[in-house]
């Protein structure tokens, strides 16, 4: 494996399988020995730095947490609080914003999507415009395309209940509810379900297909794993036999009108689609598979209370891990420490829980 120093996250698709690997093993470590002090310095007195377009629960606390750690510090930032150049504004451009953080900071995370860009495509934009820029990896905290670290966490999550994930089968199925979400998380989820070699089954109304490029990323690795890769629009087809159910709303193609996110209209569109809930009647049909959601949960809409907080619910196990994924990612591409020899105390500690 190349050294992971410097490297920017942008979308798991973008990492090897053994670079995913290596995150992983570490990331299990770091949990299973959370205050050790093989992790505690790794990021002593350095600054990690947060820029929010969009709100956050999960990601700026477990950034913040996960900085702390690592004996260093997160610096949350509002882009509403700085003079940055615009479309509509003048201001800094992101080449000096970029170059002058890359003085302070070892890490640069961004999260941008929904009502903050005018188009599909144009937060993914801003953060490789950034990782351009910049002389430190640029982290990728949720944009509109990808979520790379909540995939992070939903693999450690599905490996902690299931064991290998290979052949097993996983259902991502669109969910109703009236929050109107961008398509990251879910796309994020495909593509690791498909890297790691589960069947995937993909579930939605008619209308609401996802990028095409990332349809064709998970065909070729499902391809590649010898996996099935399958559309259904019918709403309870992909339940049978599934061993991992994940359900969640998200936007249409159209969401996007005239440099503006329709966030009503696709509130209003998604209203019309009964019928797309997981229910302990759906789950029934599976082959007693966990449920999985990357968090806030439309309870009611996208799945109900009995699932979310029942005995096979792995939501919160996932929650958890975006804390040690984001310390292992942070600590492969912001500490000076060799990537070889952090592998090897994470070999070291898992050996020794595990005697
Ligand atoms: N899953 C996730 O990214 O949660 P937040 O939007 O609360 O950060």
């Amino acid at each position: 494996m190349q050294q992971l120093k410097g490297r920017d996250f942008i979308v798991t698709q973008e990492w090897d399988m053994d670079e995913l690997r290596a995150v992983l093993d570490l990331a299990r470590a770091m949990k299973a020995d959370r205050f050790s002090s093989s992790w505690t310095r790794l990021l002593e007195f350095r600054t990690f730095l947060m820029f929010f377009y969009n709100p956050s629960v999960r990601t700026r606390q477990s950034f913040e947490a996960a900085a702390t750690e690592l004996g260093g510090h997160a610096q949350f930032l509002e882009p509403k609080a700085m003079r940055l150049k615009t479309a509509k504004t003048a201001g800094e451009t992101v080449e000096d914003a970029a170059k002058v953080m890359s003085r302070y900071a070892v890490g640069l995370g961004i999260r941008i999507l929904e009502d903050k860009v005018p188009y599909y495509g144009a937060g993914d934009e801003l953060l490789r415009e950034y990782a351009k820029w910049a002389t430190i990896p640029v982290i990728n905290m949720a944009d509109d395309k990808f979520h790379p670290c909540q995939g992070m966490a939903d693999i450690m999550g599905w490996e902690e209940w299931l064991g290998d994930l290979k052949g097993k089968n996983f259902l991502l199925t669109w969910g109703q509810g009236a929050l109107a979400r961008s398509w990251c998380s879910v796309q994020e989820a495909l593509l690791v379900a498909s890297r790691f070699g589960m069947n995937v089954t993909l579930a939605y109304p008619e209308g609401y297909d996802l990028d095409p490029e990332v349809i064709r990323w998970t065909e070729g690795n499902c391809k590649a794993n010898g996996a099935e890769f399958k559309i259904t629009h019918d709403p309870e087809e992909g339940y049978h036999g599934a061993h991992i159910v994940y359900s969640r709303n998200w936007v249409s193609p159209d969401a996007y009108k005239d440099g503006v996110f329709d966030k009503q209209g696709e509130i209003e569109k998604a209203r019309k689609y009964t019928g797309w809930t997981t229910t302990a009647e759906r789950m029934a049909l599976t082959d007693n598979a966990i449920f999985t959601h990357p968090m806030p949960v439309d309870r009611g809409s996208e799945v109900t209370d009995e699932v979310a907080s029942g005995p096979r619910s792995a939501i919160y196990d996932i929650a958890e891990n975006r804390l040690h994924v984001q310390k292992a990612v942070m600590a492969l591409t912001m500490s000076d420490v060799d990537n070889e020899y952090l592998l090897d105390l994470a070999r070291q500690t898992l050996e020794g829980k595990a005697e």
